[in-house]
């Protein structure tokens, strides 16, 4: 009997429109699913190029305007893999006209964004995720396991990094294709909501609410030439972004984020430290997991470095045999087969669309401790 489709829409060919297409056309290879992905429309800004898209990745048609999604009756779930300025706008239509929708992180530019979007969504109840992918990283979801069985005990430390050095040139433009993430119009923020959100969102999912933080930002180049009206014009975004923060069950905890971190492209780093045991993951070696437990025999006590591709470790059934890993593309596979799971009942899978809207509660509060030098509060909800 053939399965019921899931018809897609997706806005952006981009980075994220392809890491999304890849997903949603091999995730039932790999899944047996209740629901089969169809990709029925891709929709992007340039008709051609939307065009070579739609032939390139096997999409049923393709669009300049996102409203045609929207208004399809084929359509339902509706996948925003476009510029941060959009998401809201997009979302809440998607929402008011019933489809499902998935949206790239950051969910909204800043947290009041956001909240109009968790409200249209909320008030038409349809299965909503932000694709805040590394939680699917096989690793990371272990640790989260780990954490969650006791074994780290009382946790005292977090400590998470992302490290890029792709704007130190002072030649640079801001604006437009490629480089919205320095117009800050567009963008909201600069590395706050675009790093720090993923290591916030990783973080609170391994050790809960935070409660407090105290901020420092900084613009190391202060103007750029803006791609769109060809005149130098202020840097509205913060280049680096660091802060402390206090979680709820009283543990510590430093980020840091940066675009100028010579030699380094996207090194996302996390550690956690518990009174029984610690754990550590780097993105650059994202199928290990750094683990060291106090009980283990004091001779032979050390960090042990997991290899995660075994069948008892998360999704890993789903791949090849033991021993061979899996990589970045394959953290997207997984969001997508846990939210159709999801859908298919009619439900919404984590992080859900609440959730992308607490990790803005806290970059909200970096961005604004780090204005007033003051320790500041983070909103809960
Ligand atoms: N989860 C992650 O790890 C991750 C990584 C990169 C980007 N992102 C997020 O994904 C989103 C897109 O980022 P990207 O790197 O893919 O950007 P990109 O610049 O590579 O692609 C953006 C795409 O959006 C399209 N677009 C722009 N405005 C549009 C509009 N009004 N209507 C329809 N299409 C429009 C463009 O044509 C382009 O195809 C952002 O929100 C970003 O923060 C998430």
């Amino acid at each position: 009997m053939s399965k019921k489709k899931l018809n897609i829409g997706m806005v952006g060919y981009g980075f994220m429109g392809r890491t999304h297409s890849n997903a949603f056309r091999s995730v039932s290879n790999f899944f047996d699913l209740p629901l089969e992905p169809v990709l029925k429309t891709i929709c992007a800004r340039n008709g051609e190029r939307a065009e070579a898209f739609k032939n390139q990745w096997g999409y049923e048609s393709a669009t300049t305007d996102w409203k045609t999604l929207i208004d399809s009756p084929e359509i339902d779930l509706i996948d925003i893999a476009s510029p941060n300025d959009t998401h809201a706008e997009i979302a809440i239509a998607a929402a008011k006209a019933g489809k499902m929708v998935m949206c790239e992180k950051p969910l909204g530019r800043n947290a009041a964004e956001s909240e109009e979007i968790v409200a249209a969504v909320e008030a038409a109840g349809v299965p909503n995720m932000v694709w805040y992918n590394y939680r699917r990283v096989p690793a990371v979801t272990l640790a989260k396991e780990l954490i969650d069985s006791g074994k780290l005990g009382r946790i005292f430390h977090y400590r998470a990094k992302f490290l890029q050095d792709w704007t130190i040139s002072q030649e640079l433009p801001q604006g437009g294709e490629g480089l919205w993430r320095l117009d800050v119009k567009v963008a909201g923020s600069g590395v706050t909501g675009d790093l720090l959100a993923h290591c916030i969102d990783t973080a609170m999912w391994l050790n809960g609410p935070i409660e407090e933080v105290s901020a420092v930002t900084e613009t190391f180049i202060k103007a750029r030439k803006h791609n769109l009206t060809g005149q130098m014009e202020p840097v509205g975004i913060d280049d680096a972004s660091l802060f402390l923060a206090k979680f709820q069950n009283g543990s510590l905890a430093t980020f840091e984020a940066t675009r100028y971190a010579r030699g380094h492209k996207a090194l996302y780093t996390l550690e956690i430290n518990g009174e029984h045991a610690s754990i550590a993951w780097d993105l650059h070696d994202l199928h290990r997991l750094q683990y060291f437990d106090h009980s283990d025999e004091g001779r032979l006590r050390g960090w042990r470095s997991l290899h995660i591709t075994d069948r008892d470790h998360p999704y890993m059934s789903h791949w090849w045999v033991p021993g061979l890993q899996i990589g970045y593309e394959h953290t997207f596979i997984h969001q997508a087969a846990d939210f159709i799971e999801a859908a298919a009942k009619g439900e919404s899978a984590s992080p859900t669309f609440r959730e992308g809207l607490r990790t803005d509660d806290v970059t909200d509060a970096v961005l604004e401790s780090a204005r007033s030098r003051a320790w500041q509060s983070v909103r809960q909800r």
